[in-house]
């Protein structure tokens, strides 16, 4: 899309909002850089811009900015007082001023955070700790969805949920999903962008794996579509992480079929109810191998406490049928578990949602339009790795003494195989397929009063160390949607910047990583995008 003509109307808007822009300067640094950009973006485009419920400054009014800043700020960590602030937070309500806004940015020199749903794991869409001012620009008034169920497609806007997305697919369709996450607040702006898995995973691969079309905005300011942005940047995009490439306006994904009824459960162990390992070891052997229709995860928390704390494993599960025949394939693969007919539910594919995403069992479906997380927000730290051959025994009693440990732990391992082992690592950038039995994701929370939170730091990092020799090794493997900070850092010797990204890199992309560099240094070879763990471009040789 290109900026829009001046019309006469629109011109004299823009007039009375520079004027009044002049007239609420006030004195301190974020005003004048808001001022500053507002100025530019009315003499270098001709949008309109209305101030207000568009532009949140601290010094405007600062409980207004505080609520508009951690509207969707998923992890508390990055809120505290000591927490860098953007000089104020820009929300665009169409695709044309966050075009404008990119010419000011860079025009400017404004570092800038873009976020669509807030959930980055290390806060980069609202946080910036390596470059002041900064300011946000946050997606989230450009949520629209366009469904067309005859050609299997759909046009989301970034600031869209999937929980938003699911409910409108299924508004028009018992028979269609998609396979994206399983919390309904993610935003599919950034979402998309890393990988996207959900409970359809082994069914159709990822959300990314299903992306047909992409409006993004470059670093030159331009819209581009699939045809404009070319194969380079295309692949990119799907997987290669936010913040790297350019401004996903909208995402075209394609629709798959989903049955009218699926079936879920979740089966809880205790560690005295699964003595020696037995059901645990076996998910391990079976997991990846399951028909592609069922996709169990393991998550394990502690529960009760101090005389009795003992640690949980919960079998959580979607299967894209019913529960006979479910019944019929647990019997056959996975009898250990003792699934039995009253455990499974059978409901819509869009019931299923919001049970994944941890909503209480009759929660109704509209509550996937609120945009809200079932779970309160944290303060946490996360981890991921990838499994490629089963834990032993000895290696799972570790982990459950590590967990005992620890106040608030938890872990969710999330199988592979089907569909994800039938695609190449080179596909797209997110490279973790064939060969992996399941991923692990580490989080560890803290509530607000806590008053050493370097505590539950050190347990993570302690745990993720443990883990060494159970795990993916050269590399060893992460996923970049957990994004995680401490990757390529070295406590022992400084490394320069490009050292480190190699390091986390190769975590996140393995061998798509030196592609993922080569774009970067020809769609951005300034490195206009950029953040603390965006593509570098490839380091000039001389
Ligand atoms: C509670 C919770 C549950 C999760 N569940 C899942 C899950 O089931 N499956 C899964 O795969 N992942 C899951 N994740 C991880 C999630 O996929 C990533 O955090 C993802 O990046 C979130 O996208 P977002 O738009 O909500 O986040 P944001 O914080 O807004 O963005 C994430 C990153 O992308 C950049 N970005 C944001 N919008 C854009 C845009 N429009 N264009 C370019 N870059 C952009 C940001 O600057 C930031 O670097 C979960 C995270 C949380 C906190
Ligand atoms: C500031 O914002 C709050 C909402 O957070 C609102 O209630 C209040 O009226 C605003 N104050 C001013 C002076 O505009
Ligand atoms: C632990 O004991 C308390 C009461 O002492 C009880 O309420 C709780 O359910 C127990 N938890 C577990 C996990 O057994």
């Amino acid at each position: 899309m290109a900026l829009s003509k001046p019309s006469p109307v629109l011109s004299f808007l823009s007039i009375l909002a520079l004027f009044f822009s002049l007239y609420t300067i006030t004195p301190t640094s974020s005003a004048s850089l808001q001022d500053q950009f507002i100025n530019c973006l009315h003499r270098n485009t001709h949008v309109y811009f209305p101030l207000e419920n568009t532009f949140f400054a601290p010094a405007k009014n600062v409980s207004m900015f505080s609520q508009v800043l951690e509207s969707t700020a998923q992890n508390l960590r990055f809120l505290t007082k000591s927490m860098p602030k953007p000089g104020f937070i820009f929300k665009p309500l169409d695709e044309s001023q966050v075009q404008a806004s990119i010419i000011c940015s860079k025009k400017l020199g404004i570092h800038f955070r873009v976020r669509s749903g807030g959930h980055d794991y290390e806060g980069l869409s609202y946080v910036s700790e390596m470059e002041r001012p900064f300011i946000v620009m946050d997606l989230s008034k450009l949520r629209q969805i366009n469904i067309n169920i005859k050609d299997n497609s759909a046009w989301v806007q970034a600031g869209a949920t999937v929980g938003e997305l699911y409910y409108k697919i299924a508004e028009k369709s018992r028979v269609h999903g998609f396979p994206a996450g399983l919390c309904s607040s993610l935003g599919i702006g950034g979402h998309l962008t890393g990988g996207a898995y959900g409970s359809m995973m082994r069914k159709y691969g990822l959300g990314a794996d299903n992306v047909l079309d992409a409006k993004i905005v470059d670093a030159n300011g331009k819209v581009l579509n699939r045809k404009a942005m070319g194969d380079d940047t295309f692949w990119a995009i799907r997987g290669g992480a936010g913040g790297s490439f350019g401004i996903i306006l909208a995402w075209k994904i394609k629709l798959v079929p989903v049955p009218k009824t699926v079936t879920v459960f979740t089966v809880t162990k205790t560690l005295q109810q699964d003595a020696g390992n037995k059901i645990l070891s076996k998910w391990q052997m079976v997991a990846d191998k399951l028909v592609d229709e069922l996709f169990i995860r393991v998550i394990f928390n502690v529960a009760g406490n101090n005389g009795n704390k003992t640690a949980t494993t919960s079998y959580n599960a979607v299967f894209l049928g019913n529960k006979g025949a479910l019944m019929n394939v647990m019997k056959k693969s996975f009898p250990e578990l003792g699934l039995t007919p009253k455990d499974c539910i059978e409901m819509s594919w869009l019931e299923s949602i919001v049970y994944i995403s941890g909503f209480s069992s009759r929660t109704p479906t509209h509550v996937l339009l609120q945009g809200k997380s079932p779970f309160p927000k944290i303060n946490f730290k996360a981890k991921s790795d990838f499994v490629k051959k089963p834990i032993p025994e000895s290696g799972l009693k570790g982990i459950f003494q590590k967990l005992l440990k620890e106040d608030i732990p938890m872990m969710i391992w999330n199988p592979y195989g089907g569909m994800m082992a039938r695609i190449p690592e080179s596909q797209i950038p997110f490279p973790h397929r064939k060969g992996v039995i399941f991923k692990i994701q580490y989080v560890t929370s803290w509530p607000d009063s806590d008053k050493r939170p370097s505590r539950h730091i050190n347990w993570i990092r302690d745990l993720y160390s443990f883990m060494t020799p159970y795990v993916s090794s050269n590399p060893r493997q992460s996923y970049v949607n957990y994004r995680d900070l401490d990757l390529g850092k070295n406590k022992k010797t400084a490394m320069s910047s490009i050292k480190q990204a190699q390091v986390w890199g190769a975590k996140y992309f393995k061998g798509n990583f030196n592609r993922l560099m080569k774009i970067k240094s020809k769609v951005d070879p300034e490195n206009f995008f950029r953040h603390e763990q965006s593509i570098p471009p490839l380091p000039v040789r001389d």
